[in-house]
């Protein structure tokens, strides 16, 4: 089986991944990650953030054992860390450079470990329409702008980071506009996609809805 998430930055896509994940046995790829790993190598190396070519060169040389090592450094995920991932993901060369690695997991699925597993499930912006259009079940995962900031905020500040939540927000705000209006697979629901607005749900309200259209797909596959 293989389920897509995509969905606006703090919508709770990856809260949904990991748990649907474990539930169904399925490898979890953060397709996020493969482009905050592209913007922290630029990062680090002290080059211009809007150089395609040079976001290009690292993309094509990224592997899973490079990102599992970018993955230790806290300013992967830092909010710096995000926009310098929807940066380079707005930049074409970069997003055609990390197309097949994203789609082999599909056909080779692997856990964390290494170990085989049966199926996938991802979550990003164009999982379900780019990477895998034909994935099993395809969620689109959203909430308002407010809410999504309101949890990254509260995030930062467990994680001791200082920013204020209007900084926060103004971040989310970009972000969404930067992933929706790039000429490169826009963030978009694809059209098969479930609409989960989380705005107002608890995360086990959102977990329920997910299992009950999972269970759905399943019967008819039985039919
Ligand atoms: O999901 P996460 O916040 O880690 O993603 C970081 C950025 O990577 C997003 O804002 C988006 O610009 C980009 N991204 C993307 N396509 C994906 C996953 C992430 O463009 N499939």
């Amino acid at each position: 089986m293989i389920i897509t998430i995509d969905g606006p930055a703090a919508a709770g896509k990856g809260t949904l991944a990991s748990s649907l994940a474990k539930k169904y046995h399925l490898a979890y790829f953060d397709t996020g990650m493969i482009y905050r790993a592209v913007g922290l190598e630029i990062r680090l190396s002290g080059q211009d953030i809007n150089n395609e070519n040079i976001a290009e060169s690292y993309a094509k040389s990224l592997t899973f054992p490079k990102m599992m090592e970018l993955a230790k450094d806290v300013r992967l995920r830092d909010d710096i860390g995000g926009k310098y991932a929807s940066i380079v993901a707005a930049q074409p060369k970069v997003r055609a450079a990390l197309l097949k690695m994203q789609q082999d997991f599909a056909l080779n699925p692997v856990y964390a470990d290494g170990s085989k597993a049966q199926g996938a499930i991802y979550d990003g912006r164009d999982t379900g329409t780019v990477v895998c259009p034909h994935a099993d079940v395809k969620f689109y995962v959203t909430a308002s702008a407010e809410v999504r900031a309101q949890r990254r905020y509260k995030e930062f500040c467990e994680k001791g980071m200082n920013i204020s939540y209007e900084q926060v927000l103004a971040d989310v705000k970009a972000r969404d506009e930067r992933d929706q209006n790039r000429s490169s697979a826009p963030l978009k629901p694809a059209a098969d996609a479930i609409i989960l607005d989380t705005s107002e749900l608890s995360i086990a309200e959102v977990l329920a809805q997910a299992e009950k259209i999972i269970a759905e797909h399943k019967k008819t596959l039985e039919k």
